[in-house]
């Protein structure tokens, strides 16, 4: 089938371009370039667009038979959010309906839509199940629920099937070191320690060593890029099948701490990883960690890369390779 990927450029979606390929799918990559990157581009077609001009695409999707849509592009620093929610709202709500739009102009009736944990909001209970109240707590969880509760109202309204994959922590590179996690600027927390054990980057700050955690720093549930672009292939088979629309949670449902994953990538690298100490951020919870079980019975989908030793070693040799080329 051919997919349309939107944000194909970018980091999940470059990996799950690639898991496509093998598939036996064909990927066609819809990027502005506004965070993503050319050398990311290497399976399928691209297509240069912003999804706020999207008038050429309807007859491009007709032209080209699209059966499916992967949407990944997006804006997705919770803090800029915070401070510009302007940006938040037009890219991940207004260009998001543009391209609904232009799929029922087209008439494709199948997205797979990247949402987020940060949906949530402050856990009330560990792990978070679907079923968890939704109170998100800074602009980009609200663009991203807003965004699968128009979902929801479209497919019923007109028949479009969904699936919104809710990723905790996306981290990782892929094991042929074809691609890796490469943000500007990086916030996620392995990029940062493994460039700092590489002494590419100041020292990790841990944000909060207070915690009610077992060494007092907060514990996220890291899932590999390529467990997600499996994942993201077996969404897309199961909405061929007939699959009712649904949000599942993508995650391990194990959590690692701050310190555990300095502690394993200072393993990995046989170097010491820099950190400094630092207050708690507001908005942080202590423990985020998915109940990713309901993904596992629909989707037959089970984590294989996601141990935290597998997720680090993987983007610690593409950082160590990009940084001596
Ligand atoms: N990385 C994570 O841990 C994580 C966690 C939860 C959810 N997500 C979601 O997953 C998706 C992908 O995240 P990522 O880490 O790969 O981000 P990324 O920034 O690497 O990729 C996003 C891509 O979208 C493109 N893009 C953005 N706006 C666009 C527009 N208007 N038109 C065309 N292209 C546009 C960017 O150029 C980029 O290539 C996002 O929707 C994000 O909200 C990511």
């Amino acid at each position: 089938m051919k997919v349309l990927v939107t944000g194909g450029a970018g980091y999940i979606g470059s990996h799950t371009a690639k898991a496509l390929a093998k598939a036996g799918h064909e990927p066609l990559v819809l990027d502005n370039f506004s965070s993503g990157h050319r050398w990311a581009v290497k399976w399928g077609k691209l297509l240069e667009w912003d999804l706020a001009a999207t008038q050429m695409l309807p007859q491009f999707l007709e032209n080209e038979r699209v059966g499916a849509v992967l949407h990944f592009a997006a804006s997705l620093l919770v803090g800029e959010s915070v401070r510009n929610p302007r940006k938040y709202y037009w890219n991940n709500i207004v260009n998001t309906l543009n391209l609904l739009d232009a799929l029922q102009t087209a008439d494709v009736q199948r997205i797979v839509f990247s949402s987020s944990a940060a949906v949530y909001g402050d856990p009330k209970q560990v792990p978070i199940p679907e079923s968890h109240s939704k109170e998100p707590v800074n602009p980009y969880g609200e663009t991203k629920l807003a965004m699968e509760r128009a979902l929801q109202w479209y497919g019923n309204a007109y028949g479009i099937k969904w699936v919104a994959l809710r990723y905790f922590n996306a981290a990782g590179a892929d094991p042929d070191g074809d691609l890796g996690e490469c943000h500007d600027p990086e916030t996620h927390l392995i990029p940062l320690v493994v460039q700092a054990a590489l002494g590419k980057r100041p020292p990790v700050e841990i944000y909060g060593t207070d915690y009610p955690t077992p060494d007092g720093t907060a514990i996220r549930d890291y899932i590999h890029v390529t467990d997600l672009a499996d994942a993201h292939v077996r969404a897309l088979d199961y909405l061929v099948q007939g699959g009712e629309s649904r949000a599942l949670n993508l995650g391990t449902g194990q959590g690692n701490s701050v310190r555990e994953v300095i502690n394993v990538a200072a393993k990995i690298s046989s170097r010491g990883v820099p950190f400094r100490e630092g207050p708690r951020r507001a908005g942080d919870p202590p423990v985020l960690v998915a109940d990713a079980s309901l993904a596992g019975r629909t989707l037959g989908w089970k984590p294989e890369r996601s141990d935290v030793e597998t997720i680090i070693r993987s983007a610690w040799n593409w950082h160590a390779k990009i940084h001596k080329s």
